[in-house]
């Protein structure tokens, strides 16, 4: 049945598994990016479509949860050309401020151009006439334009989760004409920041030559396209009620006891990605104790790096990187039974991770570029007393909306030991001061918000279809 709501995204929002009676299935991914779209997705009938990981390649749609999901296979080539190759070997470091070096092959840009079509074909087959597509994030840039050729009655959204780079950086990319084309077919492109979407707009300008003005851009053929930000949420209402669960609870206790229950528990955790900064805040910490601001047994930092992209090669040197790190300050500064930093290389459920919010006194989030960051808003929802310390680079998204946390240049290492020792020897009436002040931001400015905001700006755009309009989500 054709769908008045069509997701195009990347990945599926569910993790292919192995079930106890050993046949394979699916189990729903803790993404934030579900949680915000399925309520939308339910109301209208919503379809998903995306690469479900790996290579299969003739999965049929499937419905899960109540929702209707589309698997659109990649082939192994296509895996090491789109996925590793332009999106995560190109565009990732190109749009995350070169934090690595960007490379440029055109057999990666071919295979993108190839798979962008293959999401663009599915959708417009998918979507009822008149209905709304909403594309999501980098790997996905030539879909707007692509899907609107093959059908110009359907209103179409973009949204960009990560950031959106300055000219400068972006004039670099052999491609960057088309990919502003691409983007251009979409009615309404979402930002998690002004400046990107600023970025956006200015560089349409320039490079296109089209007529922009203010959030607008005004096409040759009477079409326009509004560029906005949108700053992505998190699911506030439900971390904050899983947090006070007794499990959630026991859980906690019982990290804390495993770590010998030191003074202060420090906290990272990240996709194990270099964007995020994560070697230079371990040596911060170490150089804490090194220093004698404080010992092994008043403090322990646990880092959790969730493992990503690991086929990609600047992937694999970051993972020796901090390998070889953690064992030599543990080796330097440990003692039996106490390390200095409690290193876990895995993924784990959103229980788990409440848990893990719930025991860590100061949350550590120090990307050198980040579109938002969700974990510290995670962090922040789950603390429901009111304490707990965020330590927060002013180079992630969140740093906008989270002004009271401990703000920090990553780059800044003497900064980052004087913004984490402050954070160490905070009191409880300054904590409470900073924290309550952010769990009323991430309150009001929860997931569903954006989601409706975004849809709502997307509804009012009318460039002369006779589209439908997207039903608002029914909420509990
Ligand atoms: C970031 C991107 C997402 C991506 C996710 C996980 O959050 O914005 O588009 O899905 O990382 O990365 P992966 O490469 O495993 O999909």
């Amino acid at each position: 049945m054709p769908a008045d709501l069509v997701i195009v995204a990347n990945r599926l929002p569910v993790d292919r598994v192995t079930l106890a009676d050993g046949t394979p299935g699916w189990r729903g991914s803790p993404g934030g990016l579900v949680t915000a779209i399925e309520p939308v997705m339910r109301a209208n009938n919503g379809t998903w479509v995306g690469w479900p990981g790996g290579t299969d390649a003739d999965l049929e749609p499937f419905e899960f949860d109540g929702m209707n999901l589309v698997p659109l296979g990649l082939t192994a080539e296509e895996i090491e050309l789109f996925y590793e190759g332009f999106s995560n070997g190109t565009l990732w470091p190109l749009y995350h401020d070169l934090v690595a070096k960007p490379e440029f092959h055109r057999e990666w840009w071919d295979s993108y151009v190839t798979v962008n079509r293959r999401f663009a074909e599915k959708a417009a087959e998918l979507a009822a006439q008149g209905a709304t597509v909403w594309v999501h994030d980098y790997q996905l840039q030539l879909v707007p334009q692509m899907l609107r050729d093959l059908r110009p009655d359907l209103r179409i959204g973009f949204y960009l989760h990560i950031p959106f780079p300055p000219a400068e950086l972006f004039q670099q990319l052999p491609w960057r004409r088309q990919i502003l084309e691409g983007l251009l077919g979409a009615d309404l492109l979402g930002f998690q920041l002004p400046g990107g979407a600023a970025n956006f707009v200015r560089l349409v300008r320039q490079r296109v030559g089209h007529k922009t003005h203010r959030d607008l851009v005004y096409l040759p053929d009477g079409r326009t396209v509004r560029a906005a930000p949108f700053p992505i949420s998190i699911d506030a209402a439900g971390f904050e009620r899983l947090a006070q669960t007794d499990a959630v609870a026991d859980r906690a206790t019982a990290i804390r006891e495993a770590l010998g229950n030191p003074r202060r528990i420090f906290l990272g955790i990240d996709r194990l990605d270099y964007t995020k900064g994560i070697y230079a805040r371990l040596r911060a910490f170490s150089e804490l104790i090194s220093d004698g601001h404080f010992d092994v047994e008043d403090a322990v930092f646990v880092q959790v790096a969730v493992p990503s992209r690991e086929q990609v090669e600047q992937y694999r040197i970051l993972r020796d990187d901090i390998d070889r790190l953690v064992g030599r300050i543990n080796g330097d500064l440990g003692r039996i039974g106490r390390p200095a930093i409690s290193y876990l290389h895995s993924s784990y459920p959103r229980e788990e991770m409440a848990a893990l919010y719930r025991a860590a006194d100061i949350m550590v989030v120090t990307p050198y570029r980040d579109g938002m960051n969700l974990v510290a808003k995670e962090y922040v929802a789950c603390r429901y007393e009111d304490d707990g310390a965020l330590v927060l680079s002013e180079f992630a998204g969140a740093a906008d909306e989270l002004r009271q946390a401990w703000l920090v240049n990553p780059y800044d290492i003497n900064g980052m030991k004087s913004a984490l020792l402050e954070a160490y020897q905070a009191d409880d009436k300054e904590l409470t001061r900073r924290m309550k002040a952010m769990r009323k931001t991430i309150a009001q400015h929860d997931v569903a918000a954006w989601a409706d905001s975004f849809m709502s700006v997307l509804g009012e755009s009318d460039n002369g279809g006779h589209r439908k309009t997207v039903r608002p989500a029914k909420r509990s």
